[in-house]
């Protein structure tokens, strides 16, 4: 073993194997899984501000935002429960097979999790391209939730198994990174699909959601299993010469004892599902519940899924709202280049607390120049130019903020924290925890808007700076150090060390 990895003052060991061709592609082709998800998240919001969507759907809500029928005031204009579901739907649907897939990545393999959801989707799609009613719409969107289930359960798992732990973080961004080119590619395809004349652009932009489900059906079909799952899965010969193909060097010898002794003590946990809740797995199960969790009340789904709807919302014509919509995105994805290039230097930590910050200061903008502008009531009232592009500017920093922290650390952490034992199922809860809340934020978000007016930003607010004092006291810096060594952290974290100490007296079944 050569030289050592130096996190919190720990050091850790350091195994060979480089950056190879194979790991490359194979992160990439993963990451595909991302544009799946992403392309979902990004779409539906421009489809629902789309008025011949509107007509044939909601026709409320479209008479409504038209003044064809007296609303309120403003804010309250795309309050409907069944226009959100349109969009939550999909997330309760992921929420129930990331629970089912957490098996099916355990027992077939993270690469037939990751085709499986690539089925869905294409399904999912073509349902939601040709739908008459509202029910094919739902049912469409359940059906790519599935899928979204799958991949997202598997995709960042992969990743993390395949990539050596010096490169893990950047690589296994590249699902982040992938999330939101597929949701600015949504936004971009909006934009030109609303234009279309004769007003079915909104099929054209929900079936497109079939492009990246055939690219990671193919994709996925070309991938070797991970080295871990195929030990995992009692096949030691073929994860050995996976190892070795994988690292380009011979020498793995030492990587792949540690890979054999943890599925080991993995298989020692006859139930994964009991097993997360003892002392020991205390701070995964804290980190794999509270990261998604505060992930989603940083408000950012808000923008994603409906930056359309608010923008209308806030006075902008149909057309400069989805031509905003697509601005945010191309900040999102760009921003999430900048963090896939500092995260192994500057580590989580900071990324997490400056991200924090960032993301509060544009939230109180925001909802400064929101109240001034239209008040309690709600007044329309047409906006200037210059406040226009002020807002869209500070929802683009608040972007940027939330694109090199929350983002892509929401995944990346959790799936470089869990031991193999437990990894399947505490990679479940991150993924349904995560699913609960993007759902609850999609489908509460137009009546919380009704209700709280401008003060819906300082809701979310609130929820970042209790999110940064969090990340600040308890999360351990955890770049540099292989996956199988991450123990290490916790029993030099001041507070963790309580748990993890009585590792090995304690059996990992009690
Ligand atoms: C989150 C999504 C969010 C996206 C935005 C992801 O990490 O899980 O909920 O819409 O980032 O880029």
């Amino acid at each position: 073993m050569a030289g050592g990895s130096i996190a919190n003052g720990v050091k850790g060991k350091d195994y060979h194997g480089k950056l190879t061709f194979r790991v490359f592609i194979t992160c990439v082709v993963a990451a595909f899984g991302g544009l799946i998800f992403g392309y979902d998240l990004g779409i539906s919001g421009g489809v629902t501000s789309m008025d011949p969507f509107l007509k044939k759907f909601f026709p409320d809500v479209y008479e409504k935002e038209n003044n064809i029928r007296p609303c309120t005031h403003q804010y309250c204009k795309f309050d409907s429960e069944v226009l959100t579901l349109f969009t939550s739907s999909l997330y309760l649907a992921a929420l129930v097979s990331s629970l089912c897939s957490s098996t099916i990545t355990r027992v077939f393999g993270r690469r037939l999790t990751m085709i499986s959801g690539g089925i869905f989707f294409l399904a999912g799609a073509l349902l939601n391209a040709f739908a008459e009613n509202i029910w094919m719409l739902i049912v469409g969107r359940m059906l790519l939730g599935f899928g979204i289930g799958c991949a997202n359960q598997s995709v960042p798992i992969y990743v993390s198994e395949v990539a050596p732990y010096k490169y893990r973080g950047a690589l296994n961004m590249m699902f982040q990174f992938a999330i939101t080119i597929g949701i600015f590619v949504a936004n971009i395809l909006n934009y030109f699909f609303s234009q279309m004349k004769n007003g079915e652009g909104w099929r054209y932009s929900l079936g497109f959601a079939g492009v990246p489900a055939i690219m990671i059906i193919i994709g996925a079909l070309f991938l070797p299993d991970s080295p871990s799952s195929l030990i995992e899965r009692g096949q030691e010969d073929k994860a050995m010469q996976e190892l070795i193909k994988i690292r380009g060097t011979p020498e793995v010898g030492e990587e792949f004892k540690d890979l054999v002794a943890a599925s080991e003590a993995s298989r020692a946990v006859k139930h994964p599902w009991r097993a997360i809740f003892n002392k020991q797995y205390r701070p995964q199960l804290t980190f794999a519940i509270a990261i998604p969790f505060f992930q989603q009340l940083t408000g950012m789904n808000v923008i994603t899924f409906y930056a359309p709807v608010l923008f209308k919302t806030i006075g902008f014509g149909a057309t400069a709202s989805l031509m905003s919509a697509m601005i945010t995105g191309g900040c999102n994805a760009l921003a999430t280049l900048v963090s896939i290039a500092l995260v192994d230097k500057v580590g989580r930590r900071k990324l997490f607390l400056e991200g924090g910050i960032q993301m509060f200061i544009c939230q109180i903008v925001i909802t400064i120049a929101i109240a001034i502008k239209f008040g309690v009531n709600g007044n329309p009232s047409a906006l200037s130019m210059q406040y226009a592009g002020f807002l869209v500017g500070f929802i683009c920093l608040y972007v940027m903020g939330f694109a090199w922290s929350w983002g892509p650390l929401g995944w990346l952490v959790p799936s470089e924290i869990f031991p193999l034992e437990i990894r399947s199922a505490a990679q479940s809860i991150n993924v349904s925890v995560n699913m609960i809340f993007t759902f609850a934020i999609a489908q509460i978000f137009t009546t919380m808007l009704c209700h709280m007016k401008f003060g819906l930003f300082i809701f979310f607010a609130c929820f970042v700076v209790i999110m940064s004092t969090f990340i600040y006291k308890f999360l351990p810096e955890t770049k540099g150090v292989p996956i199988e060594e991450m123990s290490i952290v916790w029993q030099s974290h001041s507070y963790w060390k309580n748990f993890v100490k009585s590792v090995e007296k304690d059996d990992p079944e009690k």
